[in-house]
């Protein structure tokens, strides 16, 4: 008899180190300067548009980079960078679990964060399905499948501990949070995508920095 047990359906989520990148200080001086003023109007009038700004291209750039990398590696359609926006998390605060609708993948940036704050957390795609189908009873007797452990089957999320100036792109659709931080500083600049196929619809909110201009000409 020919056994083949497979493990299928991996999801993909990359972690891209950009210290020293120079928008870095740029980006912490912007973040303090919108929480200390509270002026929605800052950044375009629209709190959706941080990475729009002409001075944050190059990190705009960089994020499109990392997302055409991610893309290749993880074999979809290329994206461009989408709607995006800045967060300030204080001792205690938390980010509810969420995921981001229509989009297609999702990243956050880490200008500033202590290296013992609190990871960001992402749910087992499969978790609330195996939960419905009382598969881990099942999963019990499984010693060992696809050369993985029972333990690996009983994965219901994972933490990941976010390093300073570091980028994480994830698929929009893993539900995802951050339990309450342990520390006073919590930066972040995130931002969604959108089928770079589609971009003309959505012109002039989303461009690419790479051969268009901010201004029309
Ligand atoms: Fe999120």
């Amino acid at each position: 008899m020919i056994i083949k047990h497979n493990n299928i359906f991996p999801t993909f989520v990359s972690e891209f180190d950009l210290t020293g990148h120079e928008s870095n200080s740029l980006v912490i001086e912007k973040i303090d300067t919108y929480y200390k003023k509270k002026d929605p109007t800052l950044y375009n009038n629209n709190r959706e548009r941080f990475l729009n700004e002409p001075d944050l291209v190059e990190l705009w750039k960089t994020f499109q980079e990392c997302c055409d990398i991610y893309c290749e590696k993880a074999n979809i359609k290329p994206v461009i960078v989408g709607s995006n926006w800045v967060n300030a998390l204080q001792l205690d605060d938390n980010l509810r679990a969420h995921t981001h609708p229509t989009s297609v993948i999702s990243g956050v940036y880490y200008p500033y964060i202590e290296s013992e704050d609190t990871p960001l957390t992402f749910e087992n795609i499969a978790s609330p399905i195996i939960k419905e189908h009382n598969i881990r009873r099942i999963m019990r007797n499984v010693d060992n499948t696809a050369g993985l452990s029972k333990k690996d089957y009983e994965v219901n999320d994972m933490a990941f501990y976010p390093q300073n100036e570091s980028l994480i792109i994830f698929p929009s659709y893993l539900n995802h949070w951050v339990n309450p931080s342990a520390t006073h500083k919590r930066y972040t600049v995130v931002f969604n995508t959108l089928l770079y196929s589609e971009r003309k619809a959505f012109q002039p909110y989303i461009r690419d920095y790479r051969i268009e201009p901010h201004e029309d000409k």
